[in-house]
């Protein structure tokens, strides 16, 4: 059986995290990606955060697999016929660029639907209409705009951003989704769309659960938060720490080697159904006949002594020993696990979550494969492309020039 997106052709104007993210997973579907690069240097990442002289970094090559690479200039003459060519000849555009930037290359939305009324226009910005919507955006500054950093660190500490890139690979992911429901609607009407997703949209998405908070804090102290029932709440959502997010009470707590290993702690959740046999576990057995403390209600204003047990308990085992007898007694939990853990975990490899790949350039590689599953077409993750590698190889046989046509294009600086 083939790929679900065979068939499919994607533009891909994308360069740096969030658009090349959703352009990767379109191609782990199946998508015929063609990437379209600076002549000379390429998507900025080749040579940003490098771990070899000289060679694509990581930041691409984890970002970019699947793909065909062809350098262009949409702003000579040549390059501006070859890119009307491939608007003709592809399904979806997706592009990252500044505000305005696609436009100023001379190809406005109104001007793509007229050169193919089944394209698909798919962009990311930082900002939707607003006062914003001229600004550049990167990772962190989504984050603080979405309302994750305000929400996220340490009680009464500096806001915090998060290591899990929700801005950009985020919005990445929400953009694959505008992109697939745009091709199925296409199916019925004939027609394509515009798809926008903005950063600080996205981020906001994910942090749902904190608008919730911020009505909920109208009436009354939110009393899962660890500021409850000794702290003091203010007019907006304040930080938890590591408090759960969900009705369940949940906090980290160390494990046997904390002192060493800064991963030695577990995320335990003391979901009420399984409090019974986790006070069991930590030799807590009389909590269950204490009226102060047999009850969700009774230990709430208390949580902090609760995870005091818990934790005398965890700091005698290590963090999989908690795994392995709290799991059985459907209690929630999970270790910390490191990212050289996550490298090694053979599960991962088996599921395709983590894949080995060899390049040309730099040799073997771990990158993260397509978490999306599907049964009928599972992805084979290959090496990202080298730059130009398909430049002319695309230019025969999408675009349709002969050699001669090449020659002018790589005379103008085109290509
Ligand atoms: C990420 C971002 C901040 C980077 O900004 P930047 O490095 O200054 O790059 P820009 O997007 O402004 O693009 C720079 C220029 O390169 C030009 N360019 C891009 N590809 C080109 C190509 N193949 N050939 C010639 N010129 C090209 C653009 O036309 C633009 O020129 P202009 O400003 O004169 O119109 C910005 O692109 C942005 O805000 N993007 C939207 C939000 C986003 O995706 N952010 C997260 C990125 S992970």
């Amino acid at each position: 059986m083939g790929k679900a997106l065979e068939g499919v052709r994607i533009l891909d104007m994308t360069h740096v995290q969030s658009g090349p993210t959703c352009t990767q997973i379109l191609a782990w579907f199946g998508a015929d990606v063609i990437k379209i690069e600076r002549p000379g240097s390429g998507d900025i990442t080749r040579g940003q955060l490098r771990d070899i002289p000289d060679v694509d970094s990581l930041y691409f090559t984890m970002l970019n697999a699947n793909k065909r690479s062809l350098t262009l200039n949409p702003k000579t003459e040549a390059g501006n016929e070859i890119f009307t060519r491939l608007i003709e000849e592809c399904d979806v555009m997706v592009e990252n660029f500044a505000p305005g930037a696609i436009d100023r290359m001379g190809f406005p939305w109104e001007k793509i639907q007229e050169l193919n009324p089944r394209m698909i226009y798919a962009s990311v910005k930082g900002f939707g209409p607003g006062p914003y919507e001229d600004c550049k955006v990167y990772e962190n500054i989504a984050q603080c705009a979405g309302g994750a950093v305000s929400t996220t660190g340490e009680i009464d500490r500096f806001p915090m951003v998060t290591g899990a890139q929700i801005g950009d690979s985020g919005t990445g992911i929400h953009l694959v989704a505008g992109i697939l429901a745009a091709l199925l609607q296409r199916e019925k009407s004939g027609k394509g769309q515009r798809v926008t997703c903005a950063m600080q949209d996205s981020v906001l998405n994910l942090c749902r659960v904190k608008l919730r908070d911020q009505q909920r804090l109208a009436h009354g102290p939110l009393t899962e938060y660890p500021q409850y029932p000794n702290g003091e709440f203010g007019d907006a959502v304040p930080r938890a720490g590591n408090a759960s997010g969900g009705g369940q009470p949940g906090w980290i707590v160390k494990c046997k080697g904390w002192e060493t290993d800064p991963d030695a702690y577990i995320y335990v959740i003391t979901q009420a159904r399984a409090f019974p046999g986790l006070a069991k576990a930590i030799g807590h057995e009389d909590w269950l006949e204490d009226p102060e403390w047999s009850t969700p209600e009774a230990r709430l204003p208390k949580l902090d002594q609760v995870f005091a047990e818990i934790e005398k308990w965890t700091m005698t085992k290590d963090k999989m020993e908690v795994m392995g007898i709290l799991n059985p007694l459907n209690v929630p939990c999970g270790p910390i696990l490191s990212m050289k853990e996550l490298a090694e975990e053979d599960a991962l490899r088996q599921t395709g979550t983590v894949v080995e790949v060899d390049h040309p350039e730099r040799g073997k590689y771990l990158t993260v494969g397509n978490p999306i599953k599907l049964s009928d077409s599972p992805p084979d993750v290959a090496r990202s492309p080298l730059l130009g590698e398909h430049t002319e190889e695309i230019l025969k046989s999408v675009v349709g020039l002969d050699d001669a046509g090449i020659a002018e294009a790589r005379r103008q600086g085109a290509i």
